[in-house]
């Protein structure tokens, strides 16, 4: 059930101001991908609206624009997958976001029948569950059916500009972390 609060107003937030105080938030980036349903060939779109959404069951969500073709693509029942970019990357985030160059090489791989990007950081195999309209955006929420998850240091996404980690993430043994965040959340 969807709890909404009445009727639209009219806005007096300036939409481009919006967007530059979101970007102040820190994302990951991924690409969603996925085979339209009758055409022969794989697509992706790069998406940064990737959130955790629940662990029991295992959803996730993205938000896609209702312009994208991915939105018109992920109807209830779509098997896609979100494959988490990591910091070499960021060839792969500009080509699915509409800005593919020549020179780069896109290396897809089939897994549970659902097309992958080959070595991202992490990647889960999704098939969705619920639609929601929400104002311009369409929210995709995904059962999780499988994922896997490499630990490469993630690209990320501040203030419209592609970034990594300053310092590099060195993995450390279970023991060694001091606070269980799991268990925080
Ligand atoms: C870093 C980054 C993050 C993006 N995140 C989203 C997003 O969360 N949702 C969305 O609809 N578009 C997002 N976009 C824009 C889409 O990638 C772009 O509109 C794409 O061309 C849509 O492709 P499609 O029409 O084939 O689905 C993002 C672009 C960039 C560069």
């Amino acid at each position: 059930m969807a709890i909404t609060s009445p009727g639209p107003q009219p806005s007096a937030i300036d939409a481009m101001e919006f967007r530059r105080a979101l970007g102040h938030f820190a994302t990951g980036v991924t690409v969603v991908t996925y085979q339209p349903d009758g055409v022969d060939e794989f697509r992706g779109t790069t998406v940064n609206s990737f959130t955790s959404v629940s662990l029991d069951p295992p959803l996730i969500l993205v938000s896609l624009g209702r312009q994208t073709r991915s939105a018109a693509a992920l109807r209830p029942g779509k098997p896609f997958a979100v494959n988490v970019l990591h910091h070499g990357q960021r060839e792969l985030a500009m080509h699915f976001a509409g800005w593919p160059k020549p020179e780069t090489a896109v290396e897809w791989e089939v897994r549970g029948g659902v097309p992958h990007l080959a070595g991202c950081g992490a990647s889960f195999r999704c098939v969705t569950r619920d639609v929601h309209e929400a104002g311009d955006h369409l929210l995709v929420v995904g059962l999780v059916e499988e994922f896997q998850a490499g630990g490469a240091p993630p690209l990320l996404f501040y203030r419209g500009s592609f970034e990594h980690l300053r310092t590099p993430v060195v993995p450390q043994p279970a023991a060694e972390v001091s606070i269980d965040f799991p268990e925080l959340w």
